[in-house]
């Protein structure tokens, strides 16, 4: 995913794009870019780098540009390799036309093909370069810059949010959208274009999430928007307040330990919030109670952690609400046949509500006439306004590309809702879901106390040694397998070691031949006495074959204790969440064989915090 900031008003544009692009580099920081008209002859002035955004700033020492219409780029790449070429903005062939975008252009070959045969000349690999071209093209065959916008949009095929500048245009910035998000604030004489409202939290709160499907010419003090079809829309703008404060890591060295240590208070507040709307949570959810009373199925989807998460909520809502559960991986399951029951519900989860596999997912459930919930972290998200009904999780911005605090928070609005539905049905009472209230809020204690109890020989003594395996194997069974998916993940995508992941019971299958000592093997424990036992077998396999054993474990678990080369040992929780009582435990110990391996923790190579793209 991309970020696009721009600005059009009273004061230079430079500032504020470059704060704009800092705040959203989680998004992508392959390579960035800035342009700008200047602000005598209106030539559109430009620099591009290499990387995040700090090596864009090292270019204005040399060539200080500006311009009161400005705009700037941070790029995940999809199309075309990490270049200066590659890097945003694109121009058309005169230069008179500088697009920043955010999506994919599905039909960009074919459009490329003819425009160069048109004589066009191309400098990039992009797909966007083909929008500016495409966009030079029509102006000279539409009698109105309008009429040539809906021309463009009509031939582009795709997910895009993008803005463009030109010279004929000084005073003025066309934005697009098409699926991928764009925001727009309106300040004193100045507007605030961005791909996410945290670019201009802080300097206004009156915002517009420009519709999708939409266009807009947008002027220091007034937006004209419009439908694909050139009809004028009323810009409906909202009053939105963004928590922000200029320093959010608040003195961690990174946002994910910052995301990891706050995780206790996240789980309070979201069983805190989820008490007090108890009786909306049906009307959130677009639903009644007679429909949760009669509730059968639901399908829950989502990508990465917010998959993982969904496989553990699968036991939850099977367990506890006596529903059955399919999950499915957003980016797999809508090529899947699928087969629609009656009083069914589809949950899409998701920290960004953006991720564009899961709203693809989403969509494609909705066509099936399935209702479509969102669980997310971010209210004013894509999926929130695409769904017949949305809950939050109360994580709070979530920085770090790897995903912690809304991890657990997702597994905490589950449990609690796999509850409330079981409620509905009779199968518990109230007293019952004050108790799964509080054994949420033990879990997160425990969560919390487990850091405290091993941060100290994490750091000095596991994080130092583990950080030398080159490769890891993650072990779990029943609930604790979907947990160590979460922890085999979280250690690749920070630390780039290698990892897999196997339920237990299936290494002697063939994972077995890999197990050596130079093969450290994370196995997470389970509550139930018989997979436990069984746990503790799988255990002696790999102890039989020399291998090196990393336990999560429980108190009173001896003899996978004593199996163990290292073993964490944690008081015992419900058995449902054992899991969230050691996502703190894990999270740290992963973050901190990362800091070992001095890798950019918060921004790994080669992800972004959101996919916007398939
Ligand atoms: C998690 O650590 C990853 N950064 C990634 O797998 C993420 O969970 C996935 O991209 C889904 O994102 P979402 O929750 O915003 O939809």
């Amino acid at each position: 995913m991309c970020s696009v900031v721009g600005y059009v008003g009273k004061n230079l544009s430079r500032s504020f794009v470059m704060e704009g692009l800092t705040r959203l580099e989680y998004r992508g920081y392959d390579s960035a870019g800035f342009a700008c008209l200047h602000p005598q002859d209106h030539r559109v002035i430009y620099t591009k780098s290499q990387g995040g955004v700090s090596n864009l700033l090292k270019n204005f020492e040399k060539s200080p540009i500006d311009g009161f219409l400005g705009m700037g780029h941070t790029r995940w790449s999809t199309h075309g390799v990490i270049s200066t070429e590659n890097a945003h903005p694109q121009f058309d062939c005169k230069k008179m036309i500088s697009i920043v975008h955010n999506g994919i252009i599905e039909n960009h070959h074919e459009l490329r093909l003819s425009l160069m045969q048109a004589g066009h000349i191309f400098q990039s690999q992009t797909d966007t370069e083909t929008i500016a071209h495409l966009f030079e093209s029509l102006l000279t065959t539409h009698k109105n810059i309008k009429d040539a916008v809906v021309g463009l949009v009509n031939r582009l095929e795709g997910a895009y949010a993008f803005a463009i500048l030109m010279t004929p245009y000084p005073d003025m910035m066309l934005v697009v959208r098409k699926r991928s998000p764009l925001c727009i604030g309106s300040g004193d004489d100045e507007m605030f274009i961005a791909s996410d409202m945290l670019a201009f939290a802080g300097k206004t709160n009156k915002m517009l999430f420009l519709p999708d499907e939409s266009f807009a010419f947008i002027r220091k003090n007034s937006i004209e928007l419009f439908d694909f079809k050139g009809t004028a829309l009323q810009p409906h703008f909202q009053i939105v307040d963004i928590p922000w404060t200029s320093d959010m890591k608040q003195g961690y060295e990174h946002f994910m330990l910052k995301e990891i240590c706050e995780q206790k208070r996240v789980i309070q507040d979201t069983v805190n919030k989820y008490r007090a709307q108890e009786h909306e949570v049906y009307q959130k959810m677009g639903l009644v109670a007679q429909q949760v009373k009669e509730l059968q199925r639901i399908t829950l989807v989502g990508c990465g952690t917010s998959w993982h998460a969904a496989r553990v909520a699968q036991f939850f809502f099977e367990t506890i609400a006596r529903v059955r559960v399919d999950v499915g991986l957003a980016s797999e399951m809508r090529y899947l046949p699928f087969f629609l029951e009656k009083n069914s519900i589809a949950i899409g989860i998701s920290q960004s509500g953006e991720t564009a596999d899961t709203l693809e997912a989403l969509r494609f459930l909705r066509e099936q006439s399935v209702h479509t919930i969102a669980l997310v972290n971010v209210p004013s998200s894509t999926m929130v306004r695409e769904t017949r009904g949305a809950l939050s999780v109360y994580a709070g911005p979530e920085v770090a590309v790897a995903s912690t605090k809304a991890f657990a928070a997702q597994v905490t609005a589950l449990y609690w809702l796999a509850h409330k539905i079981a409620l509905e049905k009779g199968l518990i009472n109230e007293r019952a879901l004050k108790t799964a209230e509080n054994e949420l809020l033990v879990a997160a204690e425990i969560l919390e106390s487990a850091m405290d109890q091993y941060k100290r020989e994490i750091v000095q003594k596991l994080a130092p040694y583990y950080a030398q395996f080159k490769q890891a194997l993650f072990l779990g069974r029943h609930i604790s397998y979907p947990f160590a998916q979460e922890a085999s993940l979280k250690l690749k995508e920070i630390s780039y070691i290698f990892t897999d992941c196997y339920p237990a019971a299936e290494l002697k299958h063939g994972p077995l031949a890999l197990v050596d000592k130079e093969m450290p093997i994370f196995i997470f424990s389970i509550l139930d006495p018989v997979i436990y036992q069984k746990l503790v077998s799988n255990a002696q396999e790999v102890k039989a074959r020399s291998g090196h054993l990393i336990a999560f474990a429980f108190e009173g678990q001896k003899e996978l204790i004593e199996l163990a080369d290292t073993a964490f040992v944690i008081p015992r929780v419900n058995p449902l969440l054992g899991p969230l009582a050691m996502t703190g435990l894990m999270q740290l110990f992963n973050y901190h064989i990362a800091r070992v391996l001095n890798r950019p923790i918060d921004k790994p190579r080669n992800l972004a915090k959101s996919l916007t793209v398939e």
